[in-house]
């Protein structure tokens, strides 16, 4: 099956960009497709505006409900909607996986002060943040989106395995990685990893995937104990 993208941008000259290579880039076309269309196509009025000042007054200008809708509905309509905000829920690994195995996704990019709030509801529109910064648009944010899912594809990511550790994928964050020279600027790579004992070295990652998780985001560390430690305080 392939993966279908499609964006609604006022810029969509900015795709496929960097999609367009590497690895997202070798399987466009075959794994996944991009349609970037852009949403001045549906502007009414002789000046094909898609914007208007903020109801209640303020700075910047917002996108219309009515441009915007068409725009939607002249995307396929089975597929899931997300629209691009720092108002929006947090993206996650396992919103990306759920989105990947899909059959696609319309993503919508907002430049300005932002959307007309009344379209989320009447298009059933997820509103996504990629983190607690603002851009200057959604364009960006649906390239991570996108990159995020591309990678997952059947046939795209070289070995699939090679995706099962790592960060977010076991609620902590990976171990970290070396490779030659074994002495580089003083620094040595860790004995257990040239030790070639494979039960030592799971051990040695486990533990330091643990630790660091700890120290750098105790937000992941607190929500992976949770979900751990769950089962056995429920027990009688
Ligand atoms: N648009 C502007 N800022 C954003 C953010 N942080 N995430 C997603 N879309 C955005």
């Amino acid at each position: 099956m392939t993966f279908a993208a499609h964006v609604l941008t006022l810029y969509p000259g900015m795709f496929p960009g960097p999609l367009g290579t590497s690895l997202a880039g070798r399987g466009l076309g075959s794994a996944w497709t991009l349609t970037a269309t852009n949403i001045r196509d549906y502007a009414t009025d002789k000046h094909k505006s898609v914007d208007d000042t903020p109801a209640g007054g303020g700075a910047g200008m917002v996108l219309r409900a009515d441009v915007l809708a068409a725009a939607i509905d002249g995307a396929p309509a089975e597929l899931p909607r997300i629209a691009f905000t720092p108002r929006g829920k947090p993206l996650t690994q396992a919103r990306v996986r759920e989105l990947a195995a899909g059959p696609g996704v319309v993503l919508l990019c907002g430049r300005f002060e932002g959307f007309d709030e009344r379209i989320f509801e009447a298009r059933g529109i997820e509103e996504v943040s990629i983190g607690d910064f603002v851009l200057s648009g959604g364009e960006v944010a649906a390239m991570v989106l996108l990159d995020a899912c591309v990678r997952l594809l059947p046939g795209v990511m070289g070995a699939p395995s090679s995706g099962d550790d790592e960060s977010f994928e076991t609620g902590l964050l990976e171990y970290p990685h070396y490779t030659r020279p074994v002495i580089w600027e003083g620094r040595t790579i860790p004995e257990v990893l040239r030790s070639g004992d494979h039960a030592r070295i799971a051990a040695w990652r486990k533990s330091m995937a643990e630790s660091d998780t700890r120290s750098r985001r105790p937000d992941l560390w607190e929500r992976h104990e949770g979900v751990r430690v769950q089962p056995a305080s429920g027990a009688r």
